[in-house]
């Protein structure tokens, strides 16, 4: 694997989650492959998880890691081409990411939306820049669209906890505050249409995510209905997808916050969440903290799905 920006890039689904259960079981026996290798993290924003698991699984590797926070201590890129740099942007990513690359081994790249166009955001143009010009193997730690160590991890969650081969899974939107990207739940609905679950998203009418993502996965919009009989329960926050609302919230409305009542519709269902989360806005602190919360092994997960992604791309080099 030379690439990892998406669920196709696994190939197998099956075969991949397995792989990643033998790492779990056997973190530290594939450090040979890290050995003298230097991973690099390029984080444009903030973090907690993905920096600390990613960081962590190459460390378990054998790598030296290596962390640039864009917007805090270096300076600031410009990222367009053909612009006049007479503003506050002091050097251009094109000279940027072959400097960075000239420096390590595997670039991780965090990236999110910007909302200031659709096209320059699906068209994933920050990532594709450091594909193109970096010359390194790329992995994404989130960009404008996806979010495919999270996902991947949450899959590895379900295949530990389901008590059924093909257990019901609800990933439904939620109220929050801020704006916020589609590329959790654009993720979460590509890997789960891959997997072997049934899958059911439900939002507010206005929130429909690309069907490149949904792919024809059954939309409920009434919550309730979406949530009864369910197995797992993942709920996320997006803004608008769809024109002429791109990057818009549509809704605040409080009655979709995942609570004891809306938990009890389901069957004895499991809470996730990618994290950080607000509490009483997405879920109420009662289901967070309950015992059907999984959100702490979820995120603990993210580690192995970023220590998978990061054997098979040493294993190509
Ligand atoms: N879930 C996730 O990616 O968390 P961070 O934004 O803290 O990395």
């Amino acid at each position: 694997m030379r690439y990892y920006t998406g669920v196709k890039d696994l190939g197998n689904l099956d075969e991949a989650v397995k792989e990643a259960l033998e790492v779990k079981k056997n973190r530290f026996g594939y450090k040979h492959l890290g050995e003298n290798k230097t991973l690099l993290m390029v984080f444009f924003n903030s973090s907690l998880r993905t920096r600390l698991s990613t960081q962590k699984a190459g460390m378990n590797l054998g790598m030296n890691t290596m962390v640039l926070d864009v917007n805090q201590g270096a300076w600031k890129l410009e990222t367009e081409r053909g612009v006049v740099m007479d503003g506050d942007k002091s050097e251009h990513l094109l000279e940027a990411i072959p400097v960075m690359a000239s420096y390590c081994d595997v670039i991780g790249v965090r990236s999110f939306a910007r909302f200031e166009s659709k096209e320059f955001d699906y068209q994933e143009t920050i990532i594709n820049q450091f594909i193109k010009y970096s010359g390194k193997p790329v992995f994404s730690m989130e960009s404008a669209t996806c979010h495919p160590l999270q996902a991947f991890a949450d899959l590895i969650t379900i295949e530990e906890y389901k008590k059924t081969d093909r257990p019901k899974v609800v990933l439904t939107w939620a109220p929050h505050p801020k704006a916020l990207p589609q590329a959790v739940p654009n993720s979460f609905a590509d890997f789960m249409n891959e997997a072997n679950v049934d899958f059911v998203i439900t939002h507010p009418k206005g929130y429909e995510l690309d069907e490149q993502f949904v792919r024809g996965a059954k939309v409920e919009y009434d919550q309730d209905k979406a949530l009864a009989g369910a197995d797992f329960v993942y709920a996320k926050n997006w803004s608008a997808f769809q024109d002429p609302n791109y990057g818009k919230i549509l809704s605040t409305d409080m009655s979709w916050t995942i609570t004891t009542e809306k938990m009890a519709l389901t069957n004895n269902a499991f809470f996730m969440h990618c994290l950080p989360v607000r509490r009483n806005m997405i879920v109420s602190d009662d289901v967070i903290e309950s015992p059907q919360s999984i959100v702490i092994p979820e995120a603990a997960n993210r580690e192995i799905s970023a220590q998978t992604v990061l054997k098979r791309i040493l294993e190509s080099l």
